[in-house]
C-alpha cells in the first residue's frame, strides 16, 4: 500500500498533476503531527497564490475517509493522518506474509541492466581502493534483481597492457613458482616493485618488458603460460574475497577480449569522419566539448583503455541489449567517462543516454597511505581479517559462551567492512576506522546486527508462528487505533517505507539510503523495545510479537541486499 500515491491521488490541483505531488508527499517524522506532510510552497509559487492560503484549501477539500482520518493545515504544509488501525493491519500483514521477499517487486521485468564494477587488474594487489567499487556495485546489482531487473554484472579485468610484459620477465628472471604458489599477490607485487627499482638502474629492462609484451601478444607459448599462472593466481585470490562479501559477476571479459575488435572500432570512426592524425597518433579532437581529444591508437598503433571500452560498450549493447549501463568506478575516471561517452554519442549511438558512470569517493585508512608504484599497499584481505579479529574481541569480552563465536565474529567483521563504505553518499571520501565501524552503538552494522539479534532473541521467547496471512489478520484482528503508541505508530510507517527506499536507492544510485533506513529502523525498534514491553503485554503481546517479527524482516531483507549476513545470536 502506497500511502502517499493514495493521498497525492485525491489532491486535484489545476495545471499540476499527480506525480508532481506525490515527490512532495513526505512522510511525517514525528506522528504526533500528523502522518504526512504536503509543503505548499513551490506549488504556490507556480499557482500564484500563498502557501498559508493553499494549504488550507487543500485541507478544506480533502475528501477524507476510513483511511485519511485528518486533515489540517499548519503554516503552509497540509499534514494528513492515517487510520492506525488499517496501516498497521496493512503493513504487518504485508511483511509477515512477504517475508524474505518484502521490498521487492516486478518493476523492472523486461528490462537489463550492466553493471560494470570491482573490475579488477591481473596480477595487481585487490587493495583498499577496491573496496567501494566492489561493495557499491554489488549493493546496486542486487536491488536492481529484487525489483525484477535481469542484471548483468561485469568484471572488466584489467589483463591487458604493458606491466605483464614487465611481470611476465620479471617472474622469468627472479620469479620462485613455489613462492609465489604460497605468496600469491603479495610475491607478485615484490616482484613488479622490483622491476621497477632495477629499471631505474638499468634501462635496458625497458626494452626487455617491451620485448615479452610483444611475446605474449604473439601467443609465445612459454610467456602465455607465465601470464596464464597470474591470472589465475588473482582470480583465485580475489574469488575468496568475493564470497566473502557476497559478491557475484556474470561476466568476466577483460580489456584483452576487446583487442580483436579494435580495428572495427577504428574503421567505423574512420568512416565518420571522426579521427585526426596527431604526431602519428588517430585521436578524436573533443575542442568543441571542452575536452582534451579521445586518444584511439597510440603512433605505434597500440590501442588505449579507452579505445577497448569503447568495443567493449558496443559489444554488451549487442550481447545484453541493456536498458542502461553502469560503470561504478572512482570519480578520478570523470573525464575518461565523459570521453568515452562523448565519442559514442559522436559515433551516433543513441543508446549513450543509457550509460551511466556511477563515481565514488575515496577509501583510506586513519593514519595510513597507501602507494602501490612503491609497494604500500594496503590489502583488503588485510582489512577484513584485521576487522574479522577486532570483532571476535569484543564479542570475546561482551559474550565469551556465545556457540559459534568465529562464525558471528566473522559475519560481524565483514559487515563492518561493507558497512563503512556504503554508509555515506559515494562521491564523498571515507576516512576508515576500525573503532567506529565497530562500535555496537554507533551508525554501524553491528548496531543493526545487534538489534536483530535482539528481535530474534524475544520472537523465541515469544514463541508465536506468525507466516500464514489468515493467522496474522486473526492475531490482529482485536488491534484498535488508540492501541498503537506514536512510537510504535513511527515504527511502522518506516517498516512500510522498505519499498520506496529501494526504488529511490536505484534512481539515485545511492546505496548509503539503504543503510541509513536500517539505521533508522534499527533505532526506532530499540525505541519501541524501552517503551513497550513485548512479552508480558497480555492482550498486546502478539501485536508486539508480529512488529518484532516485521523490524527483524525488513532489517534481514535490507542487509542482505548488501551482502550482510546477520547472526542469530550475538
Ligand atoms: N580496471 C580499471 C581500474 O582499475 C577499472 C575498469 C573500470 N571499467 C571500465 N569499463 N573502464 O582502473
Amino acid at each position: 500500500m502506497d500511502f502517499k500515491k493514495y493521498i497525492a491521488q485525491n489532491i486535484i490541483l489545476d495545471g499540476i498533476n499527480e506525480e508532481e505531488i506525490y515527490a512532495l508527499v513526505t512522510v511525517a517524522a514525528n506522528s504526533s503531527f500528523g502522518d504526512f506532510a504536503l509543503p505548499c510552497f513551490t506549488l504556490a509559487v507556480r499557482l500564484n497564490e500563498k502557501p498559508f492560503t493553499l494549504a488550507k484549501q487543500i485541507a478544506q477539500r480533502y475528501p477524507k475517509d476510513q483511511i485519511v482520518c485528518e486533515v489540517e493545515d499548519t503554516k503552509g504544509y497540509v499534514n494528513f493522518k492515517i487510520n492506525r488501525e488499517y496501516w498497521t493491519k496493512v503493513t504487518l500483514t504485508k511483511i509477515l506474509t512477504e517475508g524474505d521477499e518484502y521490498g521487492s517487486s516486478k518493476i523492472g521485468e523486461g528490462k537489463t541492466i550492466c553493471i560494470d564494477y570491482s573490475s579488477i587488474n591481473i596480477a595487481k594487489p585487490f587493495h583498499i581502493g577496491h573496496l567501494s567499487t566492489t561493495v557499491l556495485g554489488s549493493c546496486l546489482y542486487k536491488i536492481y534483481k529484487f525489483l525484477g531487473y535481469t542484471v548483468v554484472g561485469i568484471n572488466y579485468l584489467g589483463d591487458y597492457g604493458t606491466q605483464f610484459g614487465k611481470l611476465v620477465y620479471a617472474f622469468e628472471k627472479w620469479g620462485d613458482p613455489a613462492l609465489i604458489a604460497t605468496g600469491g599477490l603479495r610475491t607478485i607485487n615484490d616482484l613488479y616493485v622490483k622491476f621497477h627499482k632495477q629499471a631505474k638502474l638499468d634501462a635496458s629492462l625497458e626494452e626487455k618488458a617491451r620485448e615479452y609484451s610483444k611475446k605474449i601478444e604473439e601467443g609465445d607459448s612459454r610467456c602465455v603460460s607465465i601470464y596464464e599462472t597470474l591470472k589465475a593466481i588473482t582470480l583465485k585470490e580475489v574469488t575468496a574475497i568475493y564470497k566473502n562479501l557476497n559478491v557475484e559477476f556474470d561476466d568476466w571479459l577483460g580489456e584483452s577480449h576487446f583487442i580483436a575488435k579494435v580495428p572495427d572500432v577504428v574503421k567505423e570512426l574512420d568512416s565518420m569522419h571522426l579521427l585526426t592524425e596527431n604526431d602519428g597518433a588517430k585521436i578524436v579532437d573533443l575542442a568543441e566539448h571542452n575536452m582534451p581529444p579521445a586518444l584511439i591508437l597510440r603512433s605505434d598503433g597500440a590501442s588505449l583503455y579507452l579505445t577497448r571500452d569503447i568495443a567493449a560498450a558496443e559489444y554488451r549493447k549487442e550481447k545484453y541489449n541493456f536498458d542502461k549501463s553502469l560503470y561504478v568506478v572512482a570519480y578520478q575516471q570523470n573525464l575518461h567517462f565523459k570521453q568515452l561517452f562523448k565519442v559514442l554519442e559522436l559515433m551516433d549511438k543513441n543508446w549513450v543516454g543509457d550509460m551511466q558512470h556511477i563515481a565514488y569517493g575515496m577509501v583510506s585508512i586513519e593514519g595510513m597511505s597507501m602507494s602501490t608504484r612503491n609497494g604500500v599497499v594496503i590489502y583488503l584481505e588485510d582489512v577484513i581479517t584485521q576487522c574479522i579479529c577486532k570483532a571476535e574481541s569484543i564479542i570475546q569480552a561482551k559474550n565469551p559462551d556465545l556457540p559459534d563465536l568465529a562464525e558471528v565474529a566473522r559475519k560481524i567483521g565483514l559487515g563492518a567492512v561493507i558497512f563503512s563504505v556504503v554508509n555515506m553518499n559515494r562521491i564523498k571520501d571515507v576516512v576508515f576506522s576500525y573503532d567506529k565501524i565497530l562500535n555496537f552503538e554507533g551508525e554501524t552494522a553491528c548496531y543493526v546486527q545487534y538489534t536483530c539479534a535482539r528481535a530474534n532473541s524475544i520472537l523465541e521467547k515469544g514463541n508465536i508462528t506468525l507466516q500464514e496471512k489468515n493467522s496474522i489478520i486473526y492475531l490482529l484482528k482485536r488491534l484498535e487505533s488508540d492501541d498503537i503508541s506514536n512510537t510504535e505508530f513511527d515504527l511502522i510507517k518506516k517498516l512500510s517505507e522498505f519499498p520506496s527506499i529501494l526504488q529511490m536507492t536505484l534512481e539515485k544510485h545511492e546505496p548509503c539510503f539503504v543503510t541509513r533506513y536500517a539505521i533508522t529502523v534499527a533505532q526506532l525498534f530499540n525505541k519501541f523495545y524501552m517503551e513497550s514491553p513485548i512479552l508480558n503485554a497480555n492482550s498486546y503481546t502478539t501485536y508486539r510479537l508480529a512488529l518484532t517479527q516485521a523490524t527483524l524482516t525488513t532489517l534481514t531483507n535490507a542487509l542482505m541486499l548488501l551482502g550482510i549476513e546477520v547472526p542469530k545470536k550475538m
